[in-house]
């Protein structure tokens, strides 16, 4: 049976993001992200995912009046069949017949799936497990299906809801307003994860916040969150070349109780103690509900379980086995609701899902796009090996090969991979190729045979979901994919399932010694991950890295480019972190207390280790002289660049 499906459907009115488009054929898979297409961040700006849909067609060499069942993972709602009729005669030729016959050709046709059966079933027929338990939390589900926390168990192929709760209190959505109150876009949440390992847990904070934390079987975990007036739209965010609709529809960081509440403290401090809250209430609620489970087994999924440090706490949650999906947020939703409609009436258990299926390019795409940028490239009949020794020699390389990954990390179809055992690479990367935020981790791929000696705990992760805790003995051979605090967003390669990419680590192990390479997403800063030759060209152009090797060929920049200059200036971390919290000040500008601004100058003067004093309303006093926030920011910033 042919199945595609679509999220969001063609005329849901909710406002949605991170469209993705599936299609299964047999034991063919398909799915992807618009976001990558279009380059367009969390991708919400278009009717539907047509361009990735028509990809997917095009990849399995079908064409939509095939397709037997068309599903979305959305509710049915006030929509009028005669627009669906329009849509799938005009947009795909998917129905042939006439309007009278439409509507017994629809209910044949057409099926819709609840948002959280369909985050549950990606996990589940995902997972490779024969039974499991299945745990959802998200922001919140939709308007067809409200629930935010879903608890059951997957067994002889049915899913049983044990527990379940509706409502936007969700702990997912404390950690998005954790992450607003940060001034970081509510859906960037991984930057606090990152951030948090350079702050320590306020003791004092922790209490106060966690006195509107409640965890219980039937409700889930929530917090009493609380918005006390709405943002304006950002103009100053809105890029044309680089758009990202959730920075641009509000204003951060907004005034909620959880910005009041941290509004004293150092933004990597604020960012620990709020990561240890939600770890600490996550795994609770799964210790009470393990008790309400016979199976050894789980899967997580929804948008809270990309969160790869609560992923690391839950490993040892009880369980013998845990997943978490390629796509665990609303960019799965397609593919699971695809999966429950092939697999509810006759499934066995499986291999876990490949994450490699999305579009992919053929050689004559690939010359034709370096022909027309005229570009200087050589075609190599061992790419894995030239790649492998200009790894070896400090170059970064963009690596663009076969199917493209689904699901937010990049996994060695469109890769930036650099050499791990050179701090430098990480900072290189950073700073004057990606320009993303200094605290934000890379990973990296490690050959699945090899992770053992690596990794302390044992688990097979094959879509860069969970932290793990490096070996100490390890850390220092590759100090440019390790986090701050010792852990590391491991990726184990599989041979069988990307045998090119794991032939390309196994070259540079042959050069180094080492089985690990850095991995970062294929992106320049504020746009997706990249999925055309031409988006990776025009990357390498960009100056985004060294050399770019797209299927056999490798193109130099330096070959391709002339540059009047490159800086090499690189600004160490520390440095980073006080101008970080110095542009923390801004916050004093429209939020808090003159006692809290003035207790916020203590802390951050005894992180910079310059005197910095409140002088009056919104002035601050420095090398005794009084500042506006905006010259204070200045002048003690310039000090301490010295
Ligand atoms: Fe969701």
């Amino acid at each position: 049976m042919i199945i595609a499906s679509l999220y969001p459907c063609p005329f849901d009115v909710q406002d949605r993001h991170e469209f993705n488009a599936s299609i299964l054929n047999g034991e063919q898979v398909f799915s992807y992200e618009e976001g990558k297409v279009t380059t367009v961040k969390n991708d919400g700006t278009s009717k539907f995912p047509e361009r990735t849909l028509m990809l997917g067609f095009k990849e399995l060499g079908i064409t939509p009046d095939q397709v037997e069942k068309w599903v979305f993972p959305t509710p049915k709602s006030q929509i009028k069949l005669k627009d669906y009729h329009t849509f799938f005669s005009w947009f795909f030729k998917a129905y042939t017949g006439t309007l009278d016959d439409f509507e017994r050709w629809f209910y044949e046709h057409v099926e819709f799936v609840d948002h959280q059966l369909s985050h549950a079933s990606l996990a589940a027929y995902g997972s490779g497990f024969s039974e499991c338990a299945f745990l959802c939390m998200d922001g919140g589900g939709d308007f067809g299906d409200p629930r935010g926390y879903v608890f059951g168990d997957f067994v002889n192929n049915k899913f049983n809801v044990k527990f379940e709760a509706t409502g936007v209190n969700t702990i997912a959505n404390f950690h998005s307003l954790l992450t607003d109150s940060l001034g970081f876009s509510g859906d960037d949440n991984g930057k606090t994860s990152g951030l948090a390992s350079y702050g320590e847990v306020q003791p004092d904070l922790k209490k106060e916040i966690s006195k509107l934390i409640s965890i219980t079987k039937e409700g889930g975990a929530t917090f009493d969150r609380k918005r006390f007036s709405q943002t304006q739209v950002n103009l100053a965010k809105i890029r044309a070349d680089s758009y990202d609709r959730t920075k641009i529809f509000s204003q951060y960081p907004s005034d909620t109780n959880m910005l009041r509440f941290g509004i004293e403290y150092l933004p990597h401090d604020i960012a620990a103690t709020g990561e240890q809250i939600l770890q600490e209430s996550v795994l609770k609620l799964v210790e009470l509900l393990r008790e309400e489970t016979e199976s050894k087994n789980i899967v997580f999924s929804g948008g809270l379980f990309q969160n790869v440090a609560l992923n690391k706490a839950l490993l040892d949650a009880g369980f013998d086995n845990v997943y978490f999906p390629s796509g665990p947020s609303d960019s799965g939703l397609s593919l699971g609701a695809a999966l429950h409609v092939k697999n509810r009436s006759n499934w066995k258990p499986a291999e876990v899902l490949s994450a490699f299926i999305g579009p992919s390019f053929s050689s004559t795409e690939i010359e034709e796009v370096l022909v027309r940028h005229r570009l200087v490239y050589t075609s190599c009949s061992d790419i894995t090996k030239v790649v492998a020794k200009k790894l070896s020699e400090g170059a970064s390389v963009g690596w663009f090969q076969g199917k493209a990954e689904f699901g937010p990390r990049s996994l060695g179809a469109r890769s930036l991979v650099a050499d791990p055992r050179d701090i430098r690479s990480k900072e290189k990367i950073n700073q004057l190729l990606k320009k993303r935020d200094w605290f934000m981790p890379y990973a990296p791929s490690i050959l699945e045979e090899e992770c053992s000696n690596w990794v302390e705990q044992e688990h097979y992760s094959p879509y860069m979901q969970v932290a793990f805790n490096m070996k100490s003995t390890m850390v220092d051979k590759v100090p440019s994919a390790v986090h701050v605090d010792g852990t590391s967003r491991v990726h184990s390669v599989r041979k069988s399932e990307n045998s090119l990419y794991w032939e390309l680590i196994n070259e540079f192990k042959k050069l180094t010694g080492i089985p690990v390479l850095l991995n970062t997403s294929f992106n320049r800063h504020g746009i997706a991950t990249i999925s055309t030759p031409r988006q990776a060209v025009e990357h390498l152009l960009e100056g985004c890295m060294d050399y770019l090797a797209i299927g056999d060929y490798l193109v130099a920049f330096k070959d391709n480019r002339l540059v009047a200059s490159r800086s090499d200036e690189i600004e160490p971390e520390d440095l980073l972190l006080k101008l970080g919290s110095i542009k923390r000040l801004e916050v004093f500008k429209a939020h808090g207390t003159d006692d809290q601004m003035a207790s916020y100058l203590t802390k951050l003067s005894s992180l910079i280790g310059e005197s910095v004093e409140f002088a009056e309303s919104r002035m601050i006093s420095f090398n005794n002289t009084k500042f506006d926030i905006d010259s204070a920011q200045e002048a003690i910033s310039s000090s301490v660049r010295g």
